[in-house]
């Protein structure tokens, strides 16, 4: 039997009506905030992903790559790079008064993990990038955007951790002061961490293996090496997440598991007793020299992105169920194959009114076409025989009250209409546990 790669996930039914409840929200959110959807291609040229003396896992381990030809190609592994190379080559930087270009993207990531729950080799990223001003309060209205989203997600079990990795200057004293910390100490290292020491100190900090160790804890802080800008810049990052009434933890030993970040990072980590785990379900931060790596102006930008599949599993850890079963307005029944071709008719004219009708196609007996009828909870039963047929007419049951009659053809909407009160939402078929889901009782 073929089966499903290891690491990915198929959606379908209740499933993917969840994905489109949250894809709504998302939607919504980046809306309000005057963001702008990008889609940008699932591949890219390797070098966009994997760009010079990059330290992080993901590029270094976890990419699909394949050549084609006399080129390499990448599948996705994150979207921050594909948008910034797409705002450079189309020149968005090219008109101030359209700055910053304030962006957002849905879609499927792929990174070659070890599969567990939470994480899989194909998963989908919700990101914002924001991109053509520095200015903390665009850091801080980030995080104030991904937090929004996971308030309206019902996720409460939620802790934003912050940090800075401040500007070049900040971060070369930082990383000459790793360098003199834990030379002495490189044989207690992982060999991933003797790599690393070489080429990016700070990714010492972010060792699945050497992070519990107590040189690690003990290693020089970022703090102590911002010079004045940083610092300033930090401090105002906070300011406005204080007045955006924002919690958040400062975590010093964030610094993020890709290369190209600089100033403020953040990870947003929610808690579930269910999962009886930790899972970052947001995290970004700015990064200053993007844009000028891909041939762009100097320019910064800043962003987040969260994975999607951890939202909806927090969500519901959380009791929020996103969505409910797809139930039926109106299920059309035809008596005799005679029948099927205008019960066809009937079904389709609902349709064009606005009802979530279904028929049946395969002249089932009575019995078996009700049990249709309960299985999709219809509201409504639309009886088709030849009687009825010869009269014009359809039997409409209404399943809640039983109530019955005959309609003729033209009158079916109307009939049909009149139990739910259109102007005022209200259902008005008296039945208090009313399921016509059109309105309240
Ligand atoms: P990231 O931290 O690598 O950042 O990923 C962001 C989020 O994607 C994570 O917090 C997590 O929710 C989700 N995620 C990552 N890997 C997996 C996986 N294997 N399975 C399921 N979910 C996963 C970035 O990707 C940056 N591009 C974020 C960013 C945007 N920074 C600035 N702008």
């Amino acid at each position: 039997m073929y089966q499903i790669a290891q690491g990915t996930q198929d959606f379908m039914g209740l499933n993917c009506r969840k994905w489109q409840t949250l894809e709504d929200l998302i939607r919504q959110i980046t809306t309000v905030y005057g963001y702008q959807e990008v889609r940008t291609p699932i591949f890219e040229y390797t070098e966009v992903f994997k760009r010079d003396n990059d330290s992080s896992d993901m590029v270094n381990k976890e990419m699909y790559t394949f050549s084609m030809g006399d080129y390499s190609l990448t599948l996705r592994p994150e979207g921050t790079a594909g948008i910034v190379r797409s705002f450079v080559e189309k020149k968005l930087y090219g008109n101030p008064a359209e700055l910053p270009a304030k962006m957002y993207y849905m879609g499927p990531m792929f990174r070659h993990e070890r599969p567990q729950k939470g994480r899989y080799r194909q998963f989908s990223q919700f990101g914002v990038e924001c991109i053509g001003v520095k200015s903390p309060l665009l850091d801080a209205e980030c995080i104030a955007l991904g937090y929004t989203l996971v308030k309206a997600l019902g996720i409460s079990n939620i802790k934003i951790h912050i940090n800075t990795l401040g500007d070049q200057e900040s971060r070369d004293a930082y990383r000459n002061a790793l360098r003199e910390y834990f030379a002495p100490h490189l044989e207690e290292l992982c060999a991933d961490c003797k790599r690393r020491f070489e080429q990016n100190p700070l990714r010492l900090l972010d060792c699945k293996v050497d992070g519990p160790k107590e040189i690690m804890q003990n290693a020089p802080k970022m703090r102590d090496y911002l010079n004045e800008a940083s610092a300033a810049y930090f401090e105002e990052v906070k300011k406005c997440l204080d007045a955006l009434e924002i919690p958040y933890e400062i975590d010093d030993g964030l610094v993020r598991g890709l290369d190209y970040y600089t100033h403020t990072v953040f990870e947003a980590i929610a808690t579930s007793d269910a999962l009886g785990s930790q899972l970052a379900v947001f995290a970004g931060g700015r990064y200053d020299d993007l844009v000028k790596y891909f041939g762009g102006p100097e320019m910064s930008g800043v962003g987040f992105a969260a994975g999607m599949e951890r939202l909806i599993m927090m969500a519901e850890a959380e009791g929020n169920e996103l969505a409910t079963v797809q139930t039926l307005d109106a299920y059309v029944m035809p008596l005799s194959t005679a029948c099927q071709a205008k019960a066809l008719e009937l079904t389709t004219m609902l349709r064009s009114n606005g009802y979530i009708a279904d028929m049946d196609v395969q002249g089932r007996s009575m019995k078996a076409m009700f049990k249709s009828v309960d299985r999709t909870q219809a509201t409504f039963a639309l009886i088709l025989g030849e009687d009825e047929m010869n009269a014009g007419e359809v039997r409409v049951k209404h399943i809640p009250t039983q109530e019955q009659k005959n309609v003729c053809w033209e009158e079916l909407i109307d009939h049909i209409d009149s139990f739910y009160d259109i102007t005022e939402n209200v259902c008005t078929c008296g039945n208090p546990n009313c399921t016509c889901g059109k309105g309240e009782n």
